[in-house]
């Protein structure tokens, strides 16, 4: 593994290029809504995001009209200042999706968005996700699933963080372990494309 950063992680390390870049444009944005709606008619729910950099998944369901008490956390604190003077409505905490400071069941869907895949590895904050949501949990990735699997260490200016591309066989093997039924979404915006995993939870 070399240590150059690639160009792909310079970018997605970007917040301002993140936005640039139409990120927040992104159809997820439109499913999750749709699909939470869907299952939430009427009504609204507790949501946890993992993993919020920008803020941009909270503005994509505020942008949809959906009625979600959200809660986000990040490791970053900078990320999360930032949040906070964009979007005060929000509550916004700092801890890591691997060791979620929250009981069984806290909030009715636990999201991610393009967070796996700069964790060393997956299992960990799948688990803990799956222990604090009560019906549903949702994983984007931005980097689809695809065999071989790719595990890459990126060297930064604050550290380091993974890049990773996940073999899908053990992941979803895992996703159906912990779920009743999981429904899988493949998305492109431009030549970009992005896989949603919703998970019914057992
Ligand atoms: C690539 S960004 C994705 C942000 C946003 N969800 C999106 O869709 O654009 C990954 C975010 O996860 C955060 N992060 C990294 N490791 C984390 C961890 N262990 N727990 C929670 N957040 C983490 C980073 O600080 C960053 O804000």
């Amino acid at each position: 593994m070399g240590d150059v950063p690639s160009p792909l992680w310079l970018r997605t390390a970007d917040v301002d290029h993140m936005r640039r870049d139409g990120r927040d444009e992104d159809p997820g944005h439109a499913w999750t809504a749709e699909r939470l709606g869907a299952l939430y008619p009427g009504t609204s729910c507790t949501l946890l995001d993992c993993g919020v950099m920008s803020g941009v998944t909270y503005a994509g369901l505020r942008d949809a009209g959906l009625p979600v008490d959200y809660t986000g956390i990040d490791v970053s604190p900078r990320v999360l200042d930032a949040c906070r003077t964009e979007h005060p409505g929000a509550r916004w905490l700092e801890m890591s999706v691997t060791d979620l400071a929250f009981g069984e069941g806290s909030f009715d869907v636990v999201n991610s968005r393009h967070l796996l895949e700069c964790l060393p590895y997956y299992e960990t904050a799948v688990r803990e996700m799956f222990r604090v949501a009560r019906t549903h949990v949702i994983i984007g990735f931005f980097q689809v699933p695809r065999a071989p699997e790719a595990l890459l260490r990126r060297e930064t200016d604050e550290g380091y963080i993974w890049l990773n591309r996940y073999d899908p066989g053990p992941f979803e093997e895992l996703l159906h372990r912990l779920s009743r039924e999981v429904e899988t979404a493949d998305l492109r915006h431009g030549p970009r494309r992005s896989r949603i995993y919703l998970c019914t939870k057992r």
